[in-house]
């Protein structure tokens, strides 16, 4: 039996490989820890919160002693490293927590997994996750290899960079198991709102102002969430200890193109006519401090190595996820109600008003 810890496991991507893990591996045990911040959430993990394989903690990635304790006690054999804090707007406005969580946070769990295993690594994985964002920015070529030099712009990005190479650090230096991914910009089911699919689908749905950054004109590689799962499925068991796999969904797309289309799905399934008036709702607003213009991802490493590929195509996985939206208008009112409303004013009432 195998014992996982899975951090995060409440957040987006997160309760996507919780509930990954916990179906296919029914005889591992799986054990959640999570902060419950403002991005997590335990409705998201509703269909599997009673499985015998499941265990959710809370507690904070911060706190050594009690992580100290819960590795004593909970023995794990595998580290799947997802909590963090993720939203780049909010590391503009406040880039303390970034640090603490994304660097101090990961050395934490580090020194726990060094602290278990004591130099006993036969069977053992710390699997970090983490974003193409170390990369920097592209400009209108190329794309983001293995091999690319971490270049960050963002203090979201610059805290990802520093817990990236803590991570290899410990690797190259204690003989940690440890692998790294590197993937680009996740959508799907239960994604906070404050990101861009998300947010442009909420606002279409109250008819609200849609915030489109600058001339809506920078580029991202969009890659289903079940997808990402399924590829770090793949990376912590058959991955190699040392390496880093890249992530993406070989589907570029500017935003103004990505918020266009949303506005013509969604009008369609609401039943909206003609679909598409939606995009009477767009408004280019003052742009991103530092925003990246473009990011692209080379996979070849591992469909070559691992033979994986992303399987859902752009416009189905749009479909699912503005659908899914729809029919969980419960879940979209339960995390906007309170401490959203106050993000949501700050980050762009002056933006919308100018
Ligand atoms: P998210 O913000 O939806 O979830 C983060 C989770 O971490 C939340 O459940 C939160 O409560 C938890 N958390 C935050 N601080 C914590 C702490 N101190 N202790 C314990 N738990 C804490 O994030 P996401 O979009 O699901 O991203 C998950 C991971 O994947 C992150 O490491 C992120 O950098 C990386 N990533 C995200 C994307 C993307 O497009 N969303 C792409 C590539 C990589
Ligand atoms: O590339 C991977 C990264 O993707 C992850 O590491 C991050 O955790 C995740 O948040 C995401 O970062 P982005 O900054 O690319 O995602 P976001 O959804 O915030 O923005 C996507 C693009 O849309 C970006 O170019 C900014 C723009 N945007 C965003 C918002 C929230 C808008 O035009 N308007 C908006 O209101």
């Amino acid at each position: 039996m195998k014992k996982i810890l899975i951090t995060g496991g409440a957040g987006f991507i997160g309760s996507h490989v919780v509930r990954r893990f916990v179906r296919q591996y029914p005889g591992y045990r799986i054990v959640n820890l999570d902060k419950l911040t403002y991005a997590g959430n335990l409705l998201n993990l509703r269909d599997v919160e009673n499985a015998p394989n499941y265990r959710f903690v809370r507690g904070d990635i911060n706190d050594f002693a009690f992580l100290k304790d819960l590795f004593l006690r909970e023995r794990f054999d595998g580290v799947i490293h997802l909590a963090a804090e993720s939203h780049v707007d909010r590391s503009i406005d406040n880039p303390d927590a970034f640090v603490r969580t994304n660097v101090l946070g990961t050395v934490n769990l580090l020194n726990a997994a060094r602290m278990l295993w004591n130099g006993n690594y036969e069977g053992k994985r710390f699997y970090h996750i983490s974003t193409d964002e170390v990369y920097g920015a592209l400009g209108n070529e190329g794309l983001f290899t293995e091999q690319t030099p971490y270049d960050p712009h963002s203090p979201y990005s610059a805290s990802k960079a520093a817990s990236d190479h803590f991570v290899r650090a410990y690797g190259d230096t204690y003989g940690l198991p440890v692998v790294i991914s590197n993937c680009s910009n996740n959508y799907g089911p239960y994604q906070f709102p404050e990101k861009l699919i998300p947010l442009t689908i909420r606002n279409i749905i109250r008819r609200q102002p849609i915030p489109v950054y600058g001339r809506g004109e920078n580029v991202r590689d969009w890659l289903y969430v079940e997808d990402h799962a399924q590829a770090i499925d793949l990376i912590f068991h058959r991955g190699q200890a040392g390496e880093t796999y890249n992530i993406g969904g070989n589907n570029e797309q500017r935003n103004i193109d990505v918020v266009e289309k949303l506005c013509e799905i969604t009008d369609e399934l609401l039943g909206r006519q003609p679909a598409g008036t939606s995009k009477e709702l767009i408004r280019f607003v003052r742009d991103r401090a530092g925003h990246d213009w473009r990011y692209a991802i080379d996979t070849s490493k591992i469909k070559q190595t691992l033979g994986w590929a992303p399987r859902t195509s752009w416009d189905e996985g749009l479909r699912k996820t503005v659908r899914w939206y729809l029919e969980n208008t419960d879940w979209l009112e339960a995390v906007t109600s309170g401490a959203y409303r106050d993000y949501y004013d700050k980050m762009y009432k002056n933006r919308l008003q100018s």
